[in-house]
């Protein structure tokens, strides 16, 4: 399967080689690679290869489709009775979800990977990192005091508010979902991401995200109200159509409230 992905990406033009594996994780393994400047507009790039389908850990997909409808119903069917098909569809659904996700953040300016080319089983996006490391996870971090703690806790609930107000709640969010590169955050891993427009688990779905990253920051010393700044940005959200444009900033939402 990686070999078949990386001679893909070589075709193309898009890479160059590939320099290393970064990491390989529960759905996917990601390496770093050598890109074609003049293709991808990179020096190097992250290519990102899920698993194959027997390997991956699928996740609850009720919670994560709900409000979706497939207007198919031989593609409906199969992913109902989840047949080798049904799955392969769910792998190609799931990679797509990433893709487009990724594309819709980046172009509102929020802090994730450029998505640069996908194939139905990898996607290469922008690197975040260097030659020597990539930028460590959140989780693995050292700030260098609490300012700096507290800094990326403000980044990171910025993040997720600016995530949804583009309609996009993560899903996923945690401090391994997190990388920090230079001070700054970027929030990485989108499969799974939902359109709280449509999937009734959204609410509940944000408030396990500012959960999870309100635990890690109050491990390191900066404690906050996850409960509340998840209701707060809810509200907000659920109440930005009937502000104008103008007056949206004034309902912004920080870790320390109000
Ligand atoms: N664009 C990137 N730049 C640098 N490193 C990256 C990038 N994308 C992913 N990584 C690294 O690869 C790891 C795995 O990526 P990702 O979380 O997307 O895959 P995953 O298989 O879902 O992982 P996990 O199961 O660990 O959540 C990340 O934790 C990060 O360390
Ligand atoms: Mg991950």
């Amino acid at each position: 399967m990686h070999d078949e992905v990386f001679e893909h990406f070589l075709d193309e033009g898009l890479i160059e080689r590939v320099i290393r594996p970064i990491k390989s994780g529960k759905e996917a393994s990601v390496h770093l690679v050598r890109a074609n400047p003049r293709t991808t507009g990179e020096e190097l790039a992250a290519l990102k290869i899920y698993h194959p389908l027997d390997r991956r850990d699928f996740r609850d997909e009720s919670l994560y489709r709900d409000g979706e409808f497939i207007k198919e119903r031989r593609i409906r069917v199969a992913l109902e009775k989840k047949t080798r098909f049904g799955r392969e569809v769910q792998g190609g659904i799931w990679v797509g979800r990433e893709w487009e996700t990724l594309h819709a953040l980046f172009a509102a300016g929020t802090p994730v990977p450029r998505p640069i080319e996908a194939t139905d089983h990898a996607i290469l996006m922008s690197y975040i990192g260097d030659e020597d490391d990539a930028a460590p996870q959140l989780h693995r971090y050292r700030a260098t005091d609490d300012q700096e703690v507290e800094d990326l806790l403000e980044q990171s609930i910025r993040v997720v508010e600016r995530m949804l107000f583009h309609d996009v709640v993560h899903g996923d969010l945690s401090p391994f979902n997190i990388l920090v590169w230079e001070g700054r955050i970027s929030v990485i891993d989108l499969p799974q991401a939902v359109d709280p427009k449509k999937n009734r688990h959204a609410e509940a779905l944000l408030a396990r995200d500012v959960e999870r990253v309100c635990e890690h920051f109050a491990r390191r010393g900066v404690a906050s109200d996850p409960r509340r700044i998840a209701d707060d940005l809810w509200t907000a959200w659920t109440f930005a159509d009937l502000v104008p444009e103008e007056l949206r900033a004034t309902l912004e939402v920080g870790p320390s409230g109000g």
